[in-house]
Parts: structure tokens; C-alpha cells; sequence
């Protein structure tokens, strides 16, 4: 009984899609077959007020400030802003760090801790002058960007 109704119905599909106005699918130069243009970073981005993020336990506010001029490339060279974005948003070479949701670990400040010094020491244009008290800052500063809205 179905494969019957199907047997009926599809000549009708067919003549609704193959209907002489649809259009034809242009022909694309290949260099726009094989590559999409790089997202753009279209967006204003604001810079996250670090004086009111939360501040995780164990650690203090001095260390969030310290974590966001890090990552905006205000201290020890940081350079997380240029690929995760001014505003943390994330660019076409570094993702969002404000969702609260994270590839590596569970989101506390120690697992963002090892994605920063494992991960994030081999991207090209490394951090290079993180001494360890600027990756415990920049972790927490991380931590915070993704309980912004609670
Ligand atoms: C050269 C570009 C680049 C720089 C500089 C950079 N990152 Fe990243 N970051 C990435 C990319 C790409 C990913 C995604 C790949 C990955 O997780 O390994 C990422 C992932 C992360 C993650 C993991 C998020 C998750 O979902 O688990 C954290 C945390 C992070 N970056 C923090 C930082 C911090 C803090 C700095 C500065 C000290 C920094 N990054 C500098 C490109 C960069």
C-alpha cells in the first residue's frame, strides 16, 4: 500500500522540482569551488569590563585584571586578544572563550590552565613571556569570560 501511494506520488514530485523556472546551479570559478573566503570579524567588540567579572575561589580580583591585560597583550607579551578576539568573541583563528563551553577539560581554572600552557604554547606566535603567575592570572581571567552571565 505505502510503495503504491510512493509510486503515484513521485512523478508528482518530480515535475514540481524539475519545473522549467527553477534555476540552474551557476557555474563557480574553481578557486571559489576549493576555498570559502575566511570569515570576517564584522562584529564591535567591546572589551569585557574585567572589574566586575566574577573572580573564581582561590584567587583574587588583582589577578583577573592581571589575567585581562594579559590577554589583551597589556602584559607579558600576552597575545590572546588577536585570535580569540578583543572582545573574547573569537576570530576565524581562535574560539569564543565566553560560551562556558570548552573542547579541553570541564571549564575549571586548572583544565583552561593546561589548555593554555599545552595547546596554546604551540600556536604560531606563541605567548611567549607567560611566567607562571601571568598563565594562573590569564586562566582565571579565562574562567571568568565564560561565567560572565551566570
Ligand atoms: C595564534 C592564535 C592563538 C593565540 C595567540 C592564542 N590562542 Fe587560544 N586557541 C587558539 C585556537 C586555534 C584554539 C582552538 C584549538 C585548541 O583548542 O587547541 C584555542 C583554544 C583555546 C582554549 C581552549 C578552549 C576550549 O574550548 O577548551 C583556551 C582556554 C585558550 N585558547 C586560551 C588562550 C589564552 C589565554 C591565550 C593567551 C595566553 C591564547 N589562547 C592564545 C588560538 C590561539
Amino acid at each position: 500500500m505505502t510503495s503504491r501511494l510512493i509510486a503515484l506520488a513521485a512523478p508528482a514530485f518530480a515535475m514540481i522540482f524539475a519545473s522549467p523556472t527553477a534555476p540552474k546551479a551557476q557555474s563557480v570559478p574553481p578557486s571559489a569551488a576549493t576555498f570559502t573566503e575566511p570569515l570576517a570579524v564584522e562584529r564591535e567588540q567591546i572589551r569585557p569590563d574585567a572589574a566586575s567579572l566574577p573572580v573564581p575561589r582561590g584567587f583574587t580580583r588583582e589577578q583577573i585584571l592581571l589575567g585581562d591585560r594579559v590577554f589583551h597583550g597589556e602584559a607579558a607579551g600576552g597575545q590572546c586578544s588577536q585570535c580569540h578576539g578583543w572582545d573574547a568573541k573569537g576570530t576565524p583563528v581562535g574560539n569564543d572563550l565566553t560560551t562556558g563551553m570548552y573542547i579541553w577539560g570541564d571549564g575549571s581554572v586548572n583544565t583552561i590552565k593546561r589548555t593554555i600552557m599545552h595547546n596554546m604554547a604551540v600556536a604560531p606566535g606563541m605567548d611567549g613571556n607567560l611566567k607562571p603567575a601571568d598563565v594562573d592570572a590569564v586562566a582565571a581571567y579565562v574562567w571568568a569570560l565564560g561565567r560572565r552571565n551566570p
